[in-house]
This record gives C-alpha cells, sequence and structure tokens, in this order.
C-alpha cells in the first residue's frame, strides 16, 4: 500500500474527499429520482387527461353520427316464448333473427316464390331437387319422398349411394348408432357406419339377391329387345321393382319424375354391377343419353328452380345443367362447405351467377348448415303448406 493511499483513507475528510464521495453521488441521485417522477407523470399524461376532458378526437371515433338505413329496413327480433310455443311463428320468426336463421328464412321465401311460379300455370317452374347420398341413409329420405310422391319437384339428382341406399331401407332397416364407434369395432362385426347411423352388412347380402335377378332381365331386354339402358332409366325399373310406398324411387317413376345420377357405379350398385359382369356380361348404361335428357329438360323449363343438399357431383350437375338455359331463376343451396379452397361445393350461389347458372337478377339464398336440421323444417314452411294446391293441379294434370 503506498502512502498516499494509506493518507486518503486513513486521514480525517476533506472538503474535497466529502464533496467527491458524498455531496456529487447524493445531489445525482435526487436528479435522478426527480427525472423518474417526470418520467412517470409523461405516461399518465393522456389518463389524467381522459379523465378530466374528453379527447375531442375519441370523442369524435366513439359517437360517430350514423346515416340513416333506407325506410323498411327489418329489424332485429327474436321469437318471444311468452307467446307460447307455436312452431309456425317461431320458424317465421327467423327471418328476424340474424345470421344463418335468416338465411333459413329467406330460403322459405325463395323457395314459396319458386311453388308459386310452378303453380301458376302448367309447366309455371320446373324444380331441380339434388342431394347427397348420406341424405337417403338419414331420416331426410322420408322429407324427400314426400315431395317426390306429391309430385312437387320434377327432376332429381343424386349419388349412387342415394340410390341403393333407398332400395336397401326397404328390405332392412338402418339404425341410429354414434359417431365415436370405432371403425376396428365394428368391421369384424359386419356393421358399417355413416356419421351415427349404423348399416348392418346383411343389407347388403340382401341388396345383392333383390338386384342380381333384375340385373339378369335388364341385360336380356338390351340383347333381345334393344333396350338402351340409362343410369335414369334403370333407377326407374328399380324403383318399379321395389313396388314400395316408402321407396322415393318408386314414386319417381310412378309420378314420371326422372331421376339422374351419373356416377352410379360409385356405391355399392356399382359393386353389384362389378360382380354380375362376371356373372352375365354385357349390361351397358349410356350416360350421354341421361345428359342429354336432363338438359332437355332446363332448356324447355319456363322458369327453373333448383334445391340443392348438399355439394359435389348433384350440385354441380343440376347448375351445369340450367347454365343451358342462362341459369336457373331461383336456388337454395343447404351445405357446410366453405369456398375457401375454390372447391365447388363450397362456392356460393354467386359463383354460379359468374358462370351463367344462376340468373343475373335471380335472388339464390345459401344456409350454411346440415341438411336433416334444415331440411324437413324448409318443407315445412313451404311444400307442406301448399299441399293442397299441388293435390288439386295434380288432379287437373290426371
Ligand atoms: N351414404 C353415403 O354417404 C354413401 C353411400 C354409398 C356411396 N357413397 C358415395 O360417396 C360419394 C360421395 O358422396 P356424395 O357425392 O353424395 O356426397 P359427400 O358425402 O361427399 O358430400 C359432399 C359435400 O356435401 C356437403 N354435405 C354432405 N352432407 C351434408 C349435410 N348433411 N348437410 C349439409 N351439407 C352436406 C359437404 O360439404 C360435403 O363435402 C358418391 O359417389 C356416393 O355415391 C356415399
Amino acid at each position: 500500500m503506498s502512502e498516499s493511499g494509506y493518507d486518503l483513507y486513513k486521514s480525517p475528510p476533506s472538503t474535497l474527499y466529502t464533496c467527491l464521495y458524498f455531496y456529487i453521488p447524493v445531489c445525482a441521485f435526487i436528479v435522478l429520482l426527480c427525472l423518474y417522477y417526470i418520467f412517470l407523470c409523461t405516461l399518465q399524461a393522456p389518463v389524467q387527461t381522459m379523465a378530466e376532458g374528453q379527447p375531442s378526437d375519441a370523442k369524435g371515433a366513439v359517437l360517430m353520427a350514423s346515416d340513416s338505413l333506407p325506410e323498411g329496413t327489418p329489424q332485429v327480433r327474436g321469437y318471444d316464448f311468452n307467446a307460447g310455443i307455436n312452431y309456425d311463428q317461431l320458424l317465421q320468426s327467423y327471418m328476424y333473427t340474424g345470421f344463418q336463421a335468416t338465411c333459413f328464412g329467406q330460403a322459405v321465401r325463395e323457395v314459396n316464390n319458386m311453388i308459386d311460379s310452378k303453380l301458376s300455370s302448367p309447366g309455371g317452374c320446373t324444380i331441380f331437387l339434388g342431394y347427397t347420398s348420406n341424405l337417403i341413409s338419414s331420416g331426410v329420405r322420408e322429407s324427400i319422398r314426400y315431395l317426390v310422391q306429391h309430385k312437387m319437384v320434377d327432376a332429381i339428382v343424386t349419388t349412387a349411394g342415394g340410390i341403393e341406399e333407398d332400395f336397401i331401407k326397404c328390405l332392412a332397416p338402418t339404425f341410429l348408432g354414434d359417431f365415436s364407434l370405432r371403425g376396428a369395432d365394428l368391421r369384424p362385426r359386419g356393421i358399417n357406419r355413416i356419421g351415427n347411423l349404423l348399416v348392418p352388412n346383411n343389407n347388403y347380402c340382401l341388396f345383392e339377391d333383390w338386384v342380381t335377378p333384375i340385373l339378369d332381365q335388364m341385360v336380356l331386354e338390351q340383347d333381345t329387345e334393344g333396350t338402351k339402358w340409362t343410369p335414369s332409366k334403370m333407377i326407374a325399373r328399380l324403383g318399379k321393382e321395389i313396388n314400395h310406398p316408402d321407396s322415393v324411387y318408386y314414386w319417381a317413376q310412378k309420378n314420371d319424375i326422372p331421376v339422374f345420377s351419373p356416377a352410379l357405379t360409385d356405391g355399392s350398385l356399382g359393386d353389384m354391377m362389378y360382380f354380375h359382369s362376371y356373372k352375365n356380361p354385357g349390361l351397358k348404361l349410356d350416360i350421354v343419353e341421361d345428359i342429354r335428357r336432363l338438359n332437355s329438360i332446363v332448356i324447355f323449363a319456363k322458369k327453373s328452380g333448383m334445391i340443392i343438399l348438399g355439394g359435389g357431383l348433384i350440385k354441380h350437375h343440376i347448375a351445369n345443367a340450367n347454365l343451358m338455359r342462362n341459369g336457373a331463376d331461383y336456388a337454395v343451396y343447404v351445405n357446410t362447405a366453405q369456398e375457401f379452397d375454390g372447391s365447388d361445393s363450397g362456392a356460393r350461389p354467386d359463383e354460379a351467377v359468374s358462370w351463367g347458372k344462376i340468373r343475373m337478377d335471380a335472388n339464390p339464398v345459401k344456409v350454411y348448415a346440415d341438411a336433416t336440421l334444415v331440411f324437413p323444417l324448409l318443407v315445412a314452411q313451404t311444400f307442406a303448406q301448399k299441399h293442397s294446391d299441388f293435390s288439386s293441379k295434380k288432379v287437373e294434370q290426371d
């Protein structure tokens, strides 16, 4: 240790020493404290200002004055259960409830417009109904059968499952199950699952027993009488053979309602035709004749309306046919598909307007919903309410 160092630490504090090691640090500390306080005050300043007054730009943003809405703009109001339980009123209130309930209300209006046009004059409006296969597996089949039985629609498009499941249900029932039932548990038991529905595999064995002799007969008629089979003719033939009032296609052939299914092989029917082709080869189904038949119905329609439940083939096949007349006049879609992936299933009606498949002056509606929830209610508010009008029209025609 140096002598000077010893002096600094051991000798009594001088004025310089006091300044250096006491006053300057204390003053610096006080200055820093003041700066910190000023900083905090700056942060709180706007809060204090808002509490004291109201900044004019914030007030202007929050309390901006509105333009008045056009006269007659509907007000949002739901059903009041103080009025008791009135299902008709409840469903009518959907129009003013908002969101998909309002779309349902608009779909009711659009279908009623179709029906009014159809009933207004002979051939007033040709109504096309399309639905995916699973809807025939579900209880929506009974709503569809009602429409076909009473000749409320004019042409149908569905997929293969939508045909065979109707006949299979006449042979043996489909059961309710659960979405969570495991495939690996069901498969060894020969139980097939469609969502929360269960179809025993035996049902398909019954179907094979029923359909194979009909396929034999069709081959015979093709070979001996020159019958040219198409999917729609085959469906009508199967409808006649099933001869069962629960069947959609029994009523379709009885009421001359053509049923189109251009991909008729994509289901159990295809499996049966495949096996049959080894046993008794040669059956031909002409899809070109069917597209001529479908497009001709569209071309000669005075007005055209489409009710399409679900997406995929059934949606596009009806919409594409309507291109032949520069678009349908009325359209209602009910499906769960979204448009962000560019799928035709998810496309809103406006996309079909761009293609000329729906008219530019039409008021088409898309309801985003499971058709099992929506379609029976839609029928209840439209076709079923006009049952007697349809009956008297049918009597006139007969
Ligand atoms: N029971 C069956 O589903 C079944 C049986 C046998 C064969 N197949 C075959 O599977 C193929 C695909 O069937 P698909 O073309 O009939 O339709 P799909 O089941 O593939 O459905 C197509 C689209 O329709 C919409 N959709 C389906 N169900 C709906 C519902 N309940 N509510 C609202 N929207 C709904 C969805 O957006 C879906 O992506 C077809 O070739 C069919 O023959 C189906």
